[in-house]
């Protein structure tokens, strides 16, 4: 299974990620998650991407794509891979189809979960991370059994640098202005599935999962 989680932030991707790459046994492949975990290594890709980060704006495509491509030829991937956030910009899409194409492959579909501004914002703002595990939950929405602490690794949760208010704002801005033409660029290549973010957590799988095998 080839897949393509697309959406804007908070719209859940990273959450229904995260169940199907359990049921399909496929890699998880966020390119936000590899830049954070640059930037908690110090590498120089990290320094670079914090500095778009921080401000909400897109890494600059020629940094991203590279890195996929790379990812996309590790072992883990011949039954398959899950993208997570990438591809974000046309430019990226191309990349994407040329890398694949030059495989002999194809996606198998493109899951388009969206939800309204509001919600968006207070999902991302309410956002709680695992240290140890990267296990996401919601202060309201998806709460740990103890606050502030992860349910498997009882470990503290942490909150990203880019989901305060302000920033969070400019990242549904770019989404709008460079990501959202990507809605029409997979319809007319008949791979959109598109999914109501608004539904409980649970829901939105078994309803991925049931069109994934139609
Ligand atoms: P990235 O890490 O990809 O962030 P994002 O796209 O902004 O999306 P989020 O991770 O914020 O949201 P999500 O949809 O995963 O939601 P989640 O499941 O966590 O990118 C970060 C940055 O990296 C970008 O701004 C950019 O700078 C850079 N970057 C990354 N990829 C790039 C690329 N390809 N090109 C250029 N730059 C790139 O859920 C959110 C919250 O809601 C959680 O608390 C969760 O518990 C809760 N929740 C989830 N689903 C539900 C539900 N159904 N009901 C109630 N609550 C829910
Ligand atoms: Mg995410």
């Amino acid at each position: 299974m080839r897949l393509v989680l697309l959406g804007p932030p908070g719209a859940g991707k990273g959450t229904q990620a995260s169940a199907i790459v359990k049921k399909y046994n496929i890699p998880h492949i966020s390119t936000g998650d590899i830049f954070r975990a640059n930037i908690k290594e110090g590498t120089e890709l990290g320094k670079k991407a914090k500095e778009y980060m921080d401000k909400g704006l897109l890494v600059p495509d020629e940094l991203v794509v590279s890195i996929v491509k790379d990812r996309l030829t590790k072992d883990d991937c011949t039954n398959g891979f899950l993208l997570d956030g990438f591809p974000r910009t046309v430019n990226q899409a191309e990349a994407l189809d040329t890398e694949l194409s030059s495989m002999g492959l194809k996606l198998n579909k493109v899951i388009n979960i969206d939800a309204d501004s509001k919600i968006l914002i207070e999902r991302a703002i309410g956002r709680r991370i695992c240290k140890e595990c990267g296990a996401t939950y919601h202060i309201k929405f998806n709460p740990p059994k103890v606050e502030g602490k992860c349910d498997k690794e009882n470990s503290p949760l942490f909150q990203r640098d880019d989901d305060v208010e302000e920033t969070v704002a400019t990242r549904i801005n770019v989404y709008f202005e460079q990501t959202q033409p990507l809605i029409d660029y997979y319809q007319q290549k008949g791979l959109i599935l598109n999914i109501d973010g608004t539904k409980p957590i649970d829901d939105i799988f078994n309803t991925i999962v049931e069109a994934l095998e139609k």
